[in-house]
């Protein structure tokens, strides 16, 4: 790796000999994924490329590269391992295709369940989202690929997504939807951040002098640069930044075509002395750091070498599906299936032979991979020889069912003129979002219908949101979370449902029993309709925080997820029960033990009580998890840190985090509502 000097010597040397038009030049994007280039001073174009599931197809239309699980499977296997490994494998993708910035990963929160993108971000809790991104931005970087962490923020629905003004008070903003991006710049150290379409209080995130510069820059002390969302820049009817502004603010590239920074307005502004050289410089600098990470100006045999689709990375991609699947329900231990008990199975619904990585599906994030095992395809290969597949539900021992949302594209849509759940369609898209709450009608119907002939049927499903299972739950025996698996997703899913693998995954959004249980979903205010602002009312108390507070029981809890085998958590301790400041930690020893017939993993969680004295608090808060394997029988101790400033909420007296003194309780159990223990902590810190 290039050392700091070498970066700075570099850096320097180049901003001497660059005039002023040519930082401009660099200012801008070219041609969609690029930038431009100063082939004089070996400057080349910078390439970059979607993210965040693999390298998306503007940049491989070839489908030569693997796709994938989406993050909010990433984020369902609470494996951080995992992670990393996914973002090294990404960065060596993306070095293979010629590609030096991966524009991921997506970390806006989980604030509604109607949100078009939620498959690509992690998580209603900020705490998971930054203990999964973090690697993940360390693993592209370790390949010196860029990472672009995305969208800052407040990007939480995609109605009016260019135009919309969030409205939320500093606390909230602080604790709830800035605190991962905080993280990942403090611990992952992103070489770039992308800022989002939307305005917040009143300001273009792109052009906030507040959110980039004295928040992002200065305060957390981000070294990387900023570029914009595509086409963020153009006018939408709302007031955007001036140049200056943008300028001062600190924003770095326009991307993919010059507007604020068009040349000729630079000058202009120049000439008027709205900034100096300096402050150019500083941008371009920022710029020219990440072009030197990179390796720009190194020959490439001295880079990481990259590959794409290659078998270790097919290899990943099934094991993060199976890690991120979640059991959701088995009653009587239908699953798993025992392959020498049945003779054959029926294979129903609209996902069973459903291929997700096709052209424009899903919006930028998509990826067309070189193949991609569809469930029926997965169960083929397992049932061969063994298990007959069949169609009629009323002669199958077991009837699997394949349901949930797609990505289906507009264009898809309207020529689809045949299908009786129009206009929803069960469609999870950036640009769209969802408008209904359950699944398509068709397909409630078929559940009821094949249960009414075949009560030993099970429902798979691919959403990434919560959906609504009001209407068929109570006489469905076995549900399977698989969100969006991949193109390795039907040969977890059959590992899955056959007990090769046994599930581990949790689910990293509550999932509410009705659209009306969600705080985002009060009102018009709270969801955006015709109105260009939307009012998060609900503060801090966003998912799993607001059903606790408001003691909603919800479908499912956060952080749930059932396994073929069982755990007992015993003799928790602490080593410590005093913290005693900011910087210090404790350590969480949990005896874990397999209880049940076969191996298998648990997360097991831990979840802060503050006293609430000095603010109102939540009632818990994620503050600490492990996941830990365990074969038959066995038992081991897992050990949880728990950092003292992951107890910290946003004090707006004193505009900084403040660590409540006194006594926190931390529950400790494997879900946010299953807790086994609780251990009483003091914190005594300056
Ligand atoms: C999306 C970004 C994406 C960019 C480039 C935008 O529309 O919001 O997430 O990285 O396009 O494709």
């Amino acid at each position: 790796m290039i050392s700091n000097e070498q970066i700075k010597e570099k850096v320097e040397g180049l901003l001497e000999e660059l005039t002023l038009e040519e930082k401009y030049k660099l200012m801008v994007g070219f041609f969609r994924f690029q930038t431009n280039t100063i082939p004089r001073l070996g400057i080349k174009t910078f390439k970059v490329t979607d993210g965040p599931l693999g390298i998306s197809q503007h940049s491989s239309m070839l489908r030569k590269n693997t796709k994938f699980p989406a993050g909010i499977n990433l984020a369902a296997s609470w494996n951080r391992e995992l992670a990393h490994e996914c973002g090294e494998a990404i960065g060596r993708e993306a070095r293979a295709t010629g590609r030096l910035c991966v524009l991921g990963p997506g970390i806006n929160i989980g604030r509604t369940p109607l949100n078009g993108r939620t498959y690509e971000y992690y998580s209603e809790d900020p705490h998971l989202t930054k203990e999964i991104a973090i690697p993940f931005v360390k693993g592209i970087q370790s390949q010196r690929i860029a990472a672009c962490p995305k969208h800052y923020v407040a990007n939480n629905q995609e109605t009016h997504r260019h135009t919309i003004d969030v409205q939320v008070d500093e606390r909230t903003l602080q604790e709830i939807y800035l605190r991962a991006f905080k993280e990942i710049v403090e611990e992952a150290d992103p070489w770039t951040i992308m800022s989002a379409y939307n305005l917040v209080n009143g300001e273009y995130v792109h052009g906030s002098y507040k959110l980039l510069k004295e928040i992002l820059i200065d305060k957390w002390g981000f070294n990387g640069f900023v570029m914009t969302d595509w086409w963020a820049t153009q006018d939408r009817g709302v007031t955007q930044p001036t140049t200056e502004m943008a300028i001062n603010a600190g924003l770095t590239l326009e991307m993919p075509v010059p507007i604020l920074y068009r040349e000729e307005v630079l000058l202009e502004n120049y000439s008027k002395g709205k900034y100096t050289e300096e402050d150019i410089n500083e941008l371009v600098r920022r710029l020219l750091r990440v072009y030197t990470q990179v390796g720009m100006f190194e020959k490439e045999k001295d880079l990481p070498k990259g590959e794409r689709n290659t078998k270790r990375h097919q290899e990943l991609a099934r094991r993060m599906a199976e890690g991120g699947i979640v059991l959701l329900k088995n009653e009587k231990q239908l699953l798993p299936l025992n392959i020498s008990e049945i003779n054959s199975i029926a294979v129903l619904g609209p996902n069973a032979k459903r291929k997700f990585g096709k052209i424009l599906l899903g919006g930028a994030a998509a990826v067309t991979p070189p193949y991609e095992i569809t469930p029926l395809k997965g169960l083929k290969e397992k049932c061969k020889g063994k298990v007959k597949i069949i169609k009629d539900p009323s002669r199958a021992d077991v009837v699997l069912l394949f349901m949930g949302l797609n990505h289906d594209s507009q264009i898809t849509l309207l020529s689809d003129k045949t299908r009786e759940d129009k206009p929803e369609f069960g469609k999870e898209s950036e640009e769209v979002d969802r408008t209904v709450f359950g699944l398509p009608i068709a397909q409630i119907k078929l559940i009821k219908k094949t249960i009414e002939i075949n009560p030993k049927t099970i429902v798979i499903l691919n959403n990434a949101n919560p959906i609504s299972m009001e209407e068929w739950i109570e006489n469905t025996p076995a549900i399977l979370e698989v969100w969006y698996p991949g193109m390795e997703g039907g040969r977890a899913i059959a590992s899955v449902l056959f007990g090769d693998v046994n599930p581990s995954g949790k689910i990293p959004l509550t999932f509410p029993k009705q659209l009306k249980d969600c705080p985002a979903h009060k009102s018009t205010k709270t969801f955006p309709g015709e109105d260009l602002k939307v009012y998060y009312e609900e503060g801090i108390y966003v998912g799993y925080r607001y059903f606790e507070k408001e003691r909603i029981e919800p479908l499912f809890p956060f952080g749930f997820g059932l396994s073929y085998t069982t755990f007992e958590i015993k003799n928790t301790t602490a080593d410590k029960s005093k913290l005693q400041s900011k910087e210090d930690s404790l350590k969480i020893t949990a005896e874990v033990i397999n209880t049940g017939e076969r191996e298998g993993s648990e997360v097991i969680q831990v979840y802060s009580e503050a006293p609430g004295k000095a603010v109102d608090r939540p009632v818990k808060e994620l503050v600490g998890f492990e996941k830990i394997f365990l074969k038959k029988g066995e038992k081991k101790n897992v050990e949880i840190q728990i950092k003292t400033k992951d107890l910290a909420f946003y004090d707006t007296k004193k505009d900084d985090w403040s660590i409540e003194q006194g006594k926190h309780i931390l529950h400790i159990g494997n879900s946010s509502t299953n807790i086994s223990t609780k251990i009483e902590i003091k914190i005594n810190s300056d």
